[in-house]
């Protein structure tokens, strides 16, 4: 059988994720991780490259002789990064600049989903300049809350969710001066709240054919019971119970399908992993936003369950056979929790050593995302530092078994939710 050298670029849990199950196929050959973390580090090499510099990866791919890039993070493929390495004959897993833009510009997101009919939330755009129309729009709506986003990638710190005039004029203004989100804002979009509840569907396609992967809920809030700040995700679990077959059904009707069309009609033909953020309303699925890469931390809680070979599966996607799969999925259900640096996700300590590590028992998972090696010790070394994944029959059992697990690991300082997966609890208890 040929085995296949793969560069993955991107250093996260999800990443940690992607590598891990990249390694347990039957295709693999040498695994490099750019930059990795220190859970690759044990599954392949981390190397440095300058993922901004294109052609640094292509000298790199050359020499290593590397026959599949994979991309993690959204940046890289914002920036175009697949078309650079087609151009030049090196397959890649994640979209090109365009079909990314779902993901990279808001104000094209919307454009797109009015264009071929996806439903999401009614909007406006406006130049972040032009305060005034915006105010002048705002003033003539009567239902709040209303959503103020930022038309480029902000790392999720783009989104305000205003429950006053006062609040969007406030906004506005921040936006307006906040050197860190001039450029993401340099265009917004004012949009309806959706009320309901969420989930997020991670579909794999070479452009042509489409597969949807599977399903979880995130917890994007840093505190139980969803309060306080937007992080990048405080946890996740697997399968979304709000998602049941004839939900799915609609979404992939009403939504995937029409993406993956519409993309084609554009010329822009979708090939990668599209995560398409959900708001469950009473009028049936509607999208929030459209992601070009697995989520962090869904992606930890998904790919556990994939009983398919990863690396077999990307390559049908850039060979452009995925018609010749199926995806197939286990029955259980997951449950990730990441634990964080007290502070994240605003300041925190670095450099804390981190135990228990090894407590954990042999069907829980642990990703690494912020942790380095000092003096042959573990120590934490970003916000969101460790994830742990649990497993059961049912969302109960796979909640208890990870948080016995996650009770285990210790450093200065840390914390996690301790509520991750219970809005799913509720809902199948109903
Ligand atoms: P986004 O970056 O567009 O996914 O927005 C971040 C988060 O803000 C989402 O996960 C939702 O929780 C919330 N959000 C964004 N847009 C809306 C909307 N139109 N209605 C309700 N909630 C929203
Ligand atoms: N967990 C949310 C994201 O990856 O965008």
């Amino acid at each position: 059988m040929s085995k296949y050298n793969v560069l993955l670029i991107g250093g996260g849990g999800r990443e940690h994720a992607i590598a891990w199950k990249l390694s347990q196929s039957e295709k693999i050959g040498d695994l490099y991780c750019a930059p990795g973390n220190t859970g690759t580090s044990g599954l392949g090499k981390n190397v440095f490259l300058d993922t901004n510099n294109f052609d640094e990866v292509v000298d790199f791919v050359k020499m290593q002789k590397v026959e599949l890039v994979v991309i993690g993070p959204e940046a890289p493929l914002v920036n175009g990064i697949s078309d650079y390495l087609n151009e030049r004959n090196i397959p890649v897993f994640g979209p090109g600049k365009v079909a990314s833009m779902l993901e990279g510009s808001k104000e094209f997101a919307k454009d797109f989903m009015v264009k071929y009919d996806i439903p999401t939330a009614d909007y406006a755009v406006f130049d972040a300049q032009d305060f005034d129309d915006a105010l002048k729009f705002v003033q003539l709506k009567e239902n709040y809350p209303i959503v103020l986003k930022a038309d480029g990638l902000a790392a999720g710190k783009g989104v305000f969710i205003c429950e006053t005039e006062a609040e969007v004029e406030n906004r506005l203004n921040y936006i307006k001066n906040s050197s860190s989100l001039s450029k993401a804002a340099s265009r917004l979009v004012i949009e309806e709240f959706m009320e309901g509840e969420e989930a997020s569907v991670f579909v794999i396609s070479d452009g042509h054919t489409s597969h949807i992967l599977h399903h979880a809920q995130d917890h994007k809030r840093v505190g139980d019971g969803d309060t306080g700040l937007n992080t990048g995700g405080m946890g996740a679990y697997s399968p979304a119970p709000i998602l049941t077959d004839e939900m799915l059904e609609r979404v992939q009707n009403e939504i995937i399908q029409p993406t993956i069309t519409g993309m084609q009609l554009e010329e822009s033909a979708y090939s990668g992993i599209l995560y398409v953020g959900l708001m469950i309303t009473s009028d049936g699925p509607k999208v929030v936003e459209y992601n070009c890469r697995f989520g962090d931390p869904e992606c930890q809680v998904i790919l556990p369950s994939l009983e398919n070979d990863l690396l077999d599966l990307m390559l049908s996607t850039t060979q452009q056979r995925l018609d010749e799969k199926t995806v197939q999925i286990d029955q259980k259900y997951r449950c990730c929790v990441v634990i964080a640096s007290g502070g994240y996700p605003e300041e925190y300590e670095k450099g804390k050593v981190i135990t228990g590590i090894d407590d954990i028992d042999d069907e829980a998972l642990i990703f690494h995302a912020g942790t380095s090696i000092q003096n042959g010790q573990l120590v934490s070394d970003g916000g969101r530092v460790l994830n742990v994944v649990g497993t059961g029959d049912s969302l109960k059992e796979a909640i208890n078994h990870t948080y016995q697990n996650v009770k285990k690991i210790n450093f200065e300082g840390s914390f996690y939710r301790n509520d991750i997966g219970h809005k799913g609890l509720k809902r199948i208890s109903k």
